[in-house]
Parts: C-alpha cells; sequence; structure tokens
C-alpha cells in the first residue's frame, strides 16, 4: 500500500485542532501528518497520536506527496493554497466558503449527497456548519416526502468564528460579573464589544452573521439558503432563514419549520430520522428530553427532538443541535477523506 500523507491547513485554529482528534480518533489511515498554519505559528506544538508535532509555515513545498489536504484557514488562505496542492497532486478537502457554489466543486455530506463526490476535480467543499446541522435533519424527511419549503432560525455558538470568537465571549462574561442591575438598564457606551462579533455577544443574541448583503440578508444567510439548495439537489426550493449568534460556546442549534409534498406524520419522521446515520432522535416531551447544545457538544451525532405538527397539512415543526467543530466541520470533512480514500 502506498504511504498516505495528510495535511492539516490551519491546524492550529479551533477545526484544524477538533481535525487532528478526528483522525486520530477514527484511526484515518495515515503515514505521516503535515500540520500547516500561517508563519506565525510555525513551530507549534501539537498533540497528536501519542506523540507531538510541529506545525509548518505553509508555503509551496510543503504539499508536495500531499495525498489528501484537510483545509480549515479561511476562505483567502483556501483561495490561495487550494490550486498549488492540487497541482502538487492532493485532494483538497475545504472547509471554508471559497469554493462551496462553483459548478464543478462538489459540496458533501457524506451520509447525504456522497455520489456528488464522483468526478470532482481534485477541490471538494465541506458546507457550512450550519447547513450541516440542518442537513443532518431534514435530508432524511426529504427523502421520504419530497421537502417543498424550509424556514429556518438558527442559534450559533462563537466557536462558529473561531478561537478568538470562544475568547471574546469568555472576556465579556468575565467583564459583566456581578453587573445584573447594570444590564437592566444598560449603557449602551459601557457595554463590551469586541472585534469578533463588533456588539456584545455575553447576555445577548446577535441577528447578524458575516456582513449585510444589499437586500437585508447577511451573508451567512444567503450561504445557507444556496448551500441548502445544492447538497438537496433543490435549486428552486424556497428557502428562508434568520442566522442569529447566541453565548454558547460549542454547538449549533436551529429551529426549523418543513413542508412537504407528501404526508409525513411525527411517528413517521422520527423513525426516518432514527434509522438515519449520524441523527440521533432525542425527543419525548414526557420526559423532558429534546435536543440542547450543550448535549450535542463534543459528540458526532445532530441531535434532532421537537417534532411537532405545523400549522400546514404536510408540514412539521423540528429542533436540531450538532457540534460545529465536528459534524459541522472536522468530523464531515474526515468522513469525505475515508470516503476518497476507500
Ligand atoms: N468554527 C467552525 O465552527 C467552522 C465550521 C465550519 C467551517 N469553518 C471554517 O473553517 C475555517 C477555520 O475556522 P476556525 O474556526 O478553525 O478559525 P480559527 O480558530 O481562527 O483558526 C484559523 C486557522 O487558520 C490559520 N490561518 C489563518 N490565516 C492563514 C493563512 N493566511 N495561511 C495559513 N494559515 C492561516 C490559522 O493559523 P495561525 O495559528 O498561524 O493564525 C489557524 O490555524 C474558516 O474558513 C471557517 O469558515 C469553521
Amino acid at each position: 500500500m502506498e504511504p498516505m500523507r495528510v495535511a492539516v491547513l490551519g491546524a492550529t485554529g479551533a477545526v484544524g485542532r477538533e481535525m487532528l482528534r478526528t483522525l486520530e480518533e477514527r484511526r484515518f489511515r495515515l503515514d505521516e501528518l503535515v500540520p500547516l498554519a500561517s508563519p506565525r505559528s510555525a513551530g507549534v506544538r501539537l498533540p497528536f497520536a501519542d506523540d507531538v508535532v510541529e506545525v509548518r509555515a505553509v508555503e509551496r513545498a510543503t504539499f508536495e506527496g500531499v495525498d489528501v489536504a484537510l483545509f480549515s484557514a479561511g476562505a483567502d488562505a483556501s483561495r490561495e493554497w487550494a490550486p498549488v496542492a492540487v497541482a502538487a497532486g492532493a485532494t483538497v478537502v475545504d472547509n471554508s466558503s471559497a469554493f462551496r457554489m462553483e459548478p464543478d466543486v462538489p459540496l458533501v455530506v457524506p451520509e447525504i449527497n456522497r455520489e456528488a463526490l464522483d468526478g470532482h476535480r481534485g477541490i471538494v467543499a465541506n458546507p457550512n456548519c450550519t447547513a450541516i446541522t440542518a442537513m443532518m435533519a431534514v435530508a432524511p424527511l426529504h427523502v421520504a416526502a419530497g421537502l417543498s419549503r424550509l424556514v429556518a432560525s438558527s442559534y450559533q455558538s462563537v466557536s462558529g468564528a473561531g478561537h478568538r470568537g470562544v475568547a471574546e465571549l469568555l472576556e465579556q462574561v468575565e467583564k459583566l460579573r456581578g453587573a445584573e442591575e447594570e444590564l437592566a438598564r444598560p449603557d449602551p457606551e459601557a457595554l463590551p464589544a469586541g472585534e469578533v462579533f463588533g456588539r456584545t455577544i455575553a447576555y445577548n443574541v446577535l441577528p447578524r452573521g458575516g456582513t449585510f448583503d444589499p437586500d437585508g440578508a447577511t451573508t451567512e444567510e444567503t450561504k445557507f439558503v444556496n448551500e441548502t439548495r445544492k447538497i438537496l439537489g433543490l435549486p428552486d426550493l424556497e428557502v428562508a432563514v434568520t442566522v442569529v449568534r447566541v453565548p454558547v460556546v460549542v454547538g449549533h442549534s436551529l429551529a426549523m419549520y418543513a413542508e412537504f409534498d407528501k404526508d409525513l406524520s411525527v411517528e413517521a419522521a422520527r423513525l426516518v430520522l432514527a434509522r438515519f446515520p449520524g441523527v440521533e432522535v432525542v425527543d419525548d416531551p414526557l420526559r423532558d428530553a429534546f435536543p440542547t447544545p450543550l448535549d450535542a457538544a463534543g459528540r458526532d451525532e445532530v441531535l434532532v427532538g421537537r417534532i411537532r405538527p405545523g400549522p400546514r397539512r404536510r408540514s412539521l415543526q423540528l429542533f436540531a443541535s450538532g457540534d460545529n467543530l465536528r459534524k459541522g466541520a472536522a468530523l464531515n470533512a474526515v468522513q469525505i477523506a475515508e470516503a476518497l480514500t476507500g
């Protein structure tokens, strides 16, 4: 068997570190790991497989002999380095938004559309973490009953904005310790705000993901709509979404309303979801069982519950929570790499 070299670009980041853990946990067939980041982190030592690996600054030569390159260093780094890695013979699994909507780049959640990997041309895109969580809950129902409309609101954790997002939340929580009185009548000038979220994220929710488009949607909302349509192969699907950042460290959640072409009872939906790999149904109102991000954090499965009829015929409402760093990013990318390397 040929030796397998796997590069991880962005190895020091929130997703990159989870990638290393995931490769190790899943015993990914690998003879050499090449951890890469910017020159800032060259020489940083990271634990991997009972050993430590040293991070190298990404450059052209670092992709020589690499079979699979897992990218999680942002869209600019992906645009710069993915063509270099592909030219060197690697297949790139990219976590950024750089190539997701390119027609010749498959956008893959292996449990849902693994066949889209056929005929890739060197780059495979990992969907946005919120889209993955939503699709794990909705795609099985679509197969069962034909999805015709989706309305969603997301509750996205701060780690979705990387390790700096987590640091910003914790810093603000610390600053606001004991400030119950002030928070009941806040002085906007005195509230802490950081570079990542621009507004106070501690004890608050922010209905803004990315930047605003001219039509009032945010970039994260546009990504969700486009990626949902591409993953499900439904280019005209009606999708409405509001993306909201919440003061949760890990775990993205969504409240969703879905309409279908065919009847789908709550019981049938639970059964379909329970049988779907990578989903766990947590839905027992009598026992107070429902998904939460804290229950999903650190787990591979997307948790789905609160399944109930919607106001219209052939509609359902549901709630899903998934670990944005695992299934939303690292795990999904490693699953794609597993599918690519057999
Ligand atoms: N967080 C999530 O839930 C999530 C989910 C899905 C997808 N993603 C995507 O994954 C990517 C990384 O996200 P993250 O949350 O892990 O961010 P992060 O914690 O800020 O980490 C960023 C990583 O990228 C590296 N990097 C940044 N600019 C670079 C450059 N020009 N050249 C080489 N390396 C560079 C950083 O290296 P240094 O240590 O050298 O700065 C660090 O390792 C983003 O594209 C994001 O959209 C994130």
